[in-house]
């Protein structure tokens, strides 16, 4: 049985959080889950800058949500960027809001909460002259630059509704994105850089503007390539922003405005736009990410993932600067310029905290130990991992090999719809468990369905549901409310279906097993298996195609991809790369299918259901656990499947 690790001495010692002990923690998860409407609002008057303190804190429920979407502290008013910058003005205005760590080690930047304030005035003044104003949408497709994240700040500061998509999307992703959310502005840069190489990030636009329309391009110069230009359209962040005045008044927004939209892959091939409304996720994101990693005053803090994620948007921007904390903008990758970089870029920094993802980590270990000790971790107290699950061996390196077993384990289970943590460890306070997320956040009340109807007491494996609103949870999907509710409230009546299996521990501890339905995570991103199959479809030479995930040792999840060639088309040694060519161009550079398999048939049902359980055991390796075959239309064609995927080299 696993064992459990308790939390280090040093970790405990000298915190300052209110939920720093057991009884701490059971006393918050009593009051909030005996009235969370009332624990909420009071944690929302303590923890946000107010224009107008809100009296009240949820209305409405799961059962009304398709009528009446359910909302927290709605008669409230504030502006998001008065917790993250304003209000700090008075205590830390010297302290560094932003470090930036560029591709090159070495290369930083820093931005006080003075400079940082001053910045996204300037950039929120610029906005507002071309055009931008309360509820507008902005799309944002930069790299990890200050800029991107001074530009969601602009954009809250009007009251601007901005939309961050990741600088890896292609230019079909991003028209796409640009036209359900019927953006006005786009703001990008000339190019990104990742790993000494440069991500053409203009032109993309460029080329997904072709066809889609916006009023303004503002371009924010970074490596100084040369990139083409439409006049009219095309505007220099430089010229605008800088003398754009260093002061704006921030629009006074109500509570359940929305804060912004961020899309993220689901079943269909389209994906779905989340929204988060101001007041609710900018408490969820506050209060957990000072509870979960005990963020103190002095902790210097990074969280290495990109903000065109959910974990960017909560725990690089929002979270950190609502607590008046130092965040960490990491431009590069892990391996650059070698394995030894982020414990290079931990000790110039004495960065105390380090939130990263699995499959980092598993790239990492494959090096071995000696590029982790060449460099001084004694700063570090909390090491945080998100995004799937993280197995017990890479936990554990995690654990003694980077942290010396001087520091605490916060794997933090969430979602993009979750705005935030909901369950993880509570730094000074969990004892944890190598591979388990441990226990909900106070307020959260998970459930476990086994079947539909049938609600597991006690230890069990099922279906992973959430039985009670919070405040940080998306509110709809953009322009679509009805696929919300279809999507999440529809499986179990009056649950929010998380779309994760799970097991609970005869202590309470939860572990999640990865999805159970068609998304799949590949190296910690989300994409839907739908999303592969319309487009290696829309290749001249394929008829059909299945994708499915399988388990891989750094990635997490690998892409298998059953693939039925249309007639007298033969697969020649190029097609692979040519099909990962199509799936580049259609989704985005971090899209590609490990395994392609050329098959002569999908297993499907009489009534034409391809039988997707089936691909997936064979991808496992686990063709002896098909199951029942007997609803096949064709049975034969799952042998020449089993056969052909024994050939495959994983
Ligand atoms: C998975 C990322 C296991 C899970 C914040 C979830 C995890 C999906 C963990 C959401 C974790 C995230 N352990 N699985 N600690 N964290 N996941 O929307 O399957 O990009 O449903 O949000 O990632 O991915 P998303």
């Amino acid at each position: 049985m696993s064992e459990t690790v308790p939390v280090p001495d040093r970790v405990r010692a000298g915190s300052p959080s209110k939920i720093a002990s057991r009884a701490a923690y059971l006393d918050a998860v009593a009051h909030a889950t005996a009235d969370p409407s009332g624990y909420w609002l009071h944690q929302a008057w303590e923890r946000l800058q107010w224009r107008t303190p809100p009296t009240h804190g949820l209305k409405g429920d799961y059962h009304s949500v398709l009528e009446r979407p359910f909302t927290w502290f709605d008669d409230g008013e504030l502006n998001v960027t008065e917790t993250c910058l304003d209000r700090h003005l008075a205590t830390r205005a010297d302290k560094t809001a932003i470090l930036w760590e560029g591709d090159e080690p070495g290369q930083s930047r820093r931005l006080s909460y003075a400079d940082l304030h001053r910045e996204v005035c300037r950039a929120a003044n610029a906005l507002a002259g071309l055009g931008v104003g309360k509820g507008d949408r902005v799309v944002i497709y930069m790299g990890m630059v200050p800029e991107a994240a001074i530009a969601m700040l602009a954009c809250a500061r009007l009251g601007a509704v901005h939309s961050v998509v990741f600088g890896g999307f292609s230019a079909d992703s991003l028209r796409d994105r640009v036209a359900d959310s019927g953006a006005k502005v786009l703001i990008t840069q000339d190019e990104g850089r990742r790993g000494g190489k440069p991500v053409p990030l203009k032109a993309v636009v460029d080329d997904a503007l072709r066809d889609q329309a916006v009023d303004k391009v503002l371009v924010y110069r970074h490596t100084g390539s040369a990139v083409n230009w439409t006049a009219g359209r095309d505007v220099w962040w430089h010229e605008v922003v800088p003398g754009a005045g260093d002061t704006r008044k921030a629009e006074v927004c109500n509570a359940e405005d929305p804060l912004f939209i961020l899309y993220t892959s689901g079943s269909t091939g389209k994906p779905k736009g989340l929204l988060h409304t101001c007041a609710g996720y900018l408490l969820w994101v506050t209060w957990t990410c000072q509870v979960t990693f005990d963020l103190r005053d002095d902790d210097v803090y990074a969280c290495v993932a990109d903000v065109g994620w959910i974990t960017g948007h909560s725990y690089i921007v929002y979270g950190p600067l609502a607590n008046g904390a130092t965040t960490t903008m990491f431009e590069s990758i892990p391996t650059y310029p070698d394995p030894g970089r982020y414990w290079d870029l931990v000790q110039r920094h004495r960065i105390t905290i380090l939130y990263t993802a699995p499959t980092a980590l598993r790239a990492l270990a494959a090096y071995g130990d000696g590029p982790v000790k060449k460099y001084d971790r004694s700063s570090l107290r909390v090491l945080g991992t998100v995004g799937e699950p993280i197995n017990p061996d890479a936990w554990r390196w995690y654990h003694e090999v980077v942290g010396e077993e001087r520091c605490t384990v916060v794997d933090t289970w969430w979602q993009t719809e979750t705005g935030g943590h909901m369950i993880t460890p509570i730094a000074p306070v969990t004892a944890t468990k190598p591979g388990s997320a441990t226990l909900p956040v106070p307020g959260v009340l998970p459930v476990v369905f086994d079947g539909r109807d049938h609600i597991l007491v006690g230890p069990g494996e099922g279906k992973l549901c959430i039985a009670h609103p919070w405040p940080g949870q998306a509110r709809t999907v953009w322009g679509d409310h009805e696929r919300y509710v279809q999507t999440y409230f529809t499986a179990y009546k009056g649950y929010y279906f998380t779309g994760d299996g799970v097991r609970r521990d005869k202590d309470g501890y939860y572990w999640i097993t990865g999805r159970v339905d068609d998304v799949i995570n590949v190296s910690g991103h989300r994409m839907g298996t739908a999303e592969f199959e319309s487009a290696l479809v829309s290749a001249d030479e394929v008829a059909e195609a299945a994708v499915v995930g399988y388990p891989h040792d750094v990635k997490g999840q690998g892409v298998w991809a059953y693939v039925v060639l249309q007639p007298g088309t033969v697969p020649s040694h190029d097609l692979p790369a040519r099909l990962n060519g199509v799936c580049r161009k259609v989704i985005g550079a971090h899209a590609r299918v490990d395994i392609f398999q050329f098959v002569p048939g999908l297993p499907k049902t009489r009534s034409g259901k391809v039988m997707r359980r089936i691909l997936r055991k064979v991808a496992e390796g686990m063709p002896e656990s098909l199951g029942d075959l007997s609803t096949l239309a064709d049975p034969g064609v799952v042998s020449s499947i089993v056969d052909g995927a024994a050939q495959v080299q994983r």
